[in-house]
């Protein structure tokens, strides 16, 4: 079963995207970021990607996720911290919604292997900053 299917199908996800949202508009470090961005186009953005990786069709995703934060990494300083935060906003909603761990443990896990698409950043560049 797809954590899709697990999870609860649209109903869950779009519960999650709703309250995943909220925590990050009223989180100061990341509303910089989203001055002028149209968050009903982004909240339907995040159902549909979250529902193709949910449903285990991660092709192209990190070169969606690389192109879709690239200027933000290049003009507004986009970095770990804010990678961390809304980590964290993700993380905090999956347990308000009472996702059960080994599931909360697999979406946490997609979003860090994406973590190097979000910063634009390669894997060589990763392990010299882990040096
Ligand atoms: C694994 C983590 C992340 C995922 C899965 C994700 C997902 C997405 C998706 C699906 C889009 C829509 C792209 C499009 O089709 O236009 C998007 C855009 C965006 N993301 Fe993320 N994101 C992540 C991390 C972050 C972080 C750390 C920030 C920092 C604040 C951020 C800020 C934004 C902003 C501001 C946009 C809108 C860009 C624009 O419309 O110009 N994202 N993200």
């Amino acid at each position: 079963m797809s954590i899709y299917d697990e999870i609860g199908g649209d109903a869950a996800v779009n519960a999650a995207v709703d309250i995943f949202y909220k925590k990050v508009l009223a989180d100061p470090l990341l509303t910089p970021f989203f001055d002028s961005v149209d968050m009903s186009g982004q909240s339907r953005k995040q159902k549909a990607f979250f529902t193709t990786i949910f449903k285990g069709d991660t092709a192209g995703a990190d070169t969606y996720m690389r192109n879709a934060h690239k200027s933000l990494v290049e003009d507004k300083g986009l970095s770990d911290a804010h990678f961390a935060a809304v980590a964290g906003h993700l993380n905090a909603t999956l347990n308000e919604l009472d996702v059960p761990a080994h599931l909360t443990d697999q979406i946490m896990g997609a979003a860090a292997s994406l973590k190097d698409a979000v910063l634009n950043r390669s894997p060589a560049e990763k392990i010299a900053v882990n040096q």
